[in-house]
């Protein structure tokens, strides 16, 4: 929902000559306030799609590898759960699939991503990113970096 600048002030509690001060100062009277909104990620097509990593048999393959996660001792053994290691948000998005991005936020350089939801968030001025990194509101204008995963069911790999 987009307002006015009047209406934004008045909604944060201006009224008579403090509002009248505030409409008068440096920022025109018709620029308009566009508050931070959470989307329902499911609702919202990614731009490129994630596969999230299910079983595979082989994550040999895989040459250098960034993270590699005994998911026996991890804390992501549940869905909705996530971790952060070496700057990377590691979630289980559904029933054994995993989704890896970086926690450093486009918005400004703050290392503050998190895993909510269905979403990632950064925690700074609320930003928000589907599962492919992509920005789902109008915070961040660009994508934060995601990256492959796999898993054989016992480790989980981020490369
Ligand atoms: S630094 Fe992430 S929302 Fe601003």
């Amino acid at each position: 929902m987009n307002m006015t600048r009047y209406e934004f002030l008045k909604s944060m509690g201006f009224t008579g000559a403090a509002l009248m001060a505030a409409l008068t100062s440096c920022v025109k009277e018709e620029d308009t306030y566009v508050p931070i909104t959470r989307i329902d990620a499911s609702s919202v097509t990614p731009v490129v799609p994630v596969v999230p990593a299910t079983p595979t048999s082989n994550i040999s393959s895989i040459t250098n590898p960034i993270l590699k996660i005994d998911l026996a001792t991890s804390t992501i053994k549940t869905v909705g759960s996530y971790l952060i290691q070496s700057n990377i948000v590691v979630a289980q998005v559904s029933a054994g699939a995993y989704v890896a991005v970086t926690n450093l936020c486009t918005h400004e350089p703050k290392r503050q991503v998190y895993y909510s939801d269905g979403s990632f968030f950064c925690s700074a001025h609320g930003a928000q990113f589907n599962l492919s990194g992509n920005p789902l509101n109008n915070v961040a204008r660009t994508a934060i970096k995601a990256y492959q995963v796999a898993t054989d069911g016992k480790t989980l790999v981020v490369y």
